[in-house]
């Protein structure tokens, strides 16, 4: 199992991911226009940590960084229905804390959690107080109402993964 951090580049491989991750998202947030989907997941602005066994991607978190706020916005999350509850949404998470801090300089998550999944946010660390000045995220992300808006703080120091 392997996790990799990508984006649309044109790379063969990628785009197979990305194709892969774009598939499980769709299955998973049913109530996600597809098109809404396909069109994040292949923005070249938006990046994607995912596990990846024998080449078949098996979940995986797509985000936004706004690297001059310092802050990212989780679009989509999932892991394929076969695997979940095994961890690897917590996985997934702690590497993209890691990636986030350590690559694009990035201090906190805002996500707009579905009803269903505040419960595994909560358990990673995300509160729906919101913390971060507005003046941070005010007009980069967009108001959606199909959920609960999240923060996250990363830690400066933690080690996320081993
Ligand atoms: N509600 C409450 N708790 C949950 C949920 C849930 N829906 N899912 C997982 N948890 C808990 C687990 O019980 C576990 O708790 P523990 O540490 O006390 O044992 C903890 O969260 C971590 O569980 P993982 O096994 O790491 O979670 P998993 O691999 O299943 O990934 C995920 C979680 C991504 C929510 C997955 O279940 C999934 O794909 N669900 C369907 C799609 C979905 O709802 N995605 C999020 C939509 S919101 C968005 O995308 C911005």
């Amino acid at each position: 199992l392997t996790i990799a951090c990508v984006r649309n580049d044109g790379i063969d491989d990628h785009m197979v991911w990305l194709i892969g991750l774009k598939n499980i998202f769709a299955r998973q947030l049913p109530n996600m226009p597809k098109e809404y989907i396909v069109r994040l997941v292949m923005d070249r602005s938006h990046k994607s940590v995912m596990l990846v066994r024998r080449n078949t991607v098996v979940g995986g978190i797509t985000y936004r960084p706004y690297l001059s706020q310092k802050f990212g916005e989780i679009a989509f999350c999932a892991i394929t229905s076969d695997e979940q509850v095994k961890g690897y949404g917590t996985r997934l998470m702690n590497h993209l804390k890691q990636h986030a801090r350590d690559v694009d300089g990035l201090t906190h998550f805002l996500t707009y959690a579905d009803n269903n999944a505040v419960g595994y946010f909560n358990k990673q660390g995300f509160t729906k107080e919101i913390y971060l000045e507005q003046e941070r995220w005010h007009g980069y992300i967009k108001d959606y109402d199909g959920g609960i808006l999240m923060e996250c703080k990363i830690d400066p120091k933690l080690p996320y993964t081993d």
